[in-house]
């Protein structure tokens, strides 16, 4: 099925909006054509309707929006959020966490490419071997990878003080996989990884990027170990982690950054 047909009263809003393809709608005698083959199945035409007329095949309606909170309430939610890295032992149940990544499918994406999936590391446990299976592969790793060195700092320190450097003693971590062939993986993991991390103080959660862990995880020339352990289907490749759990630390104040640096011309 190439085009799908809907008579609707024709106001124009879904040609107008329909952006990086304009040509995917329409206009026919007495509504619009959808090109199922162009469309990139970003929701926009559904979501611009003013009289619900448009039912997408690839894109079911969604709920109608709520206003956007106050300036004030949007910043301090997207301010608060802070690296939490002093976890409790007990890991967030997996209905809690499948609540937690589910809004790492809301981000956009580049042509709305998406194609980012998880893998749980579900205990500490399982969390504490691939600790020991990354330091394994880095201090093989670093004779030949001077750029690597910094690793040997962290996992010396790990070592000497007998604390969990790499993951924080986090009990669970969530691994952002796509597929090898994926077009923009990296940034597409980022962006989900950052929504998961805003989401998770609304769940009890905290989280932390792994970014010694994705040093290796995400290079497919090193990361070979990581997708035996984890056991990823052949076609798949890591593309980012984050440490997971609840937090056994609580911060009363937001943090300082930088002055902000603007330009105009
Ligand atoms: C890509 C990336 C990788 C990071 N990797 C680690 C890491 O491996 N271990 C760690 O403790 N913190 C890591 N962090 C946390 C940063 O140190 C932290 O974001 C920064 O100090 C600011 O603190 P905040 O996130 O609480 O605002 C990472 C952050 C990012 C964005």
């Amino acid at each position: 099925m190439k085009f799908h047909d809907i008579s609707c009263s024709q106001c124009g809003a879904c040609l107008k909006e329909c952006g990086p393809l304009r040509e995917a709608i329409t206009s026919t005698d007495n509504g619009i054509r959808i090109d199922l083959d162009l469309c990139i199945t970003c929701g926009h035409c559904v979501a611009v309707c003013p009289t619900d007329e448009i039912e997408h095949p690839l894109s079911p309606r969604q709920p109608l929006m709520d206003k956007p909170p106050a300036p004030e309430a949007a910043a301090m939610f997207l301010r608060s959020p802070r690296s939490v890295r002093c976890y409790k032992n007990e890991g967030a149940p997996r209905e809690t966490l499948l609540r937690l990544v589910d809004i790492g499918r809301y981000p956009q994406t580049g042509i709305n490419t998406q194609g980012i999936s998880y893998l749980v590391v579900d205990g500490r446990e399982k969390v504490e071997a691939l600790n020991a299976l990354f330091c394994e592969t880095a201090l093989k790793l670093i004779p030949e990878h001077p750029e690597l060195a910094r690793l040997k700092e962290v996992i010396e320190l790990q070592k000497a003080r007998g604390e969990e450097r790499i993951f924080r003693g986090a009990p669970q971590l969530i691994i952002a996989l796509a597929d090898k062939d994926h077009p923009r993986p990296r940034e597409n993991a980022q962006f989900s990884l950052t929504f998961i991390a805003l989401m998770a103080p609304t769940l009890g959660l905290g989280t932390c990027w792994a970014g010694y862990f994705e040093n290796l995880a995400v290079n497919d020339s090193f990361a070979a170990p990581f997708w035996k352990f984890l056991r990823l289907a052949e076609n798949m490749r890591i593309r980012g982690a984050l440490m997971v759990g609840v937090p056994d630390v609580h911060f009363r104040r937001l943090v300082a950054r930088n002055p902000l640096k603007v330009e105009w011309r």
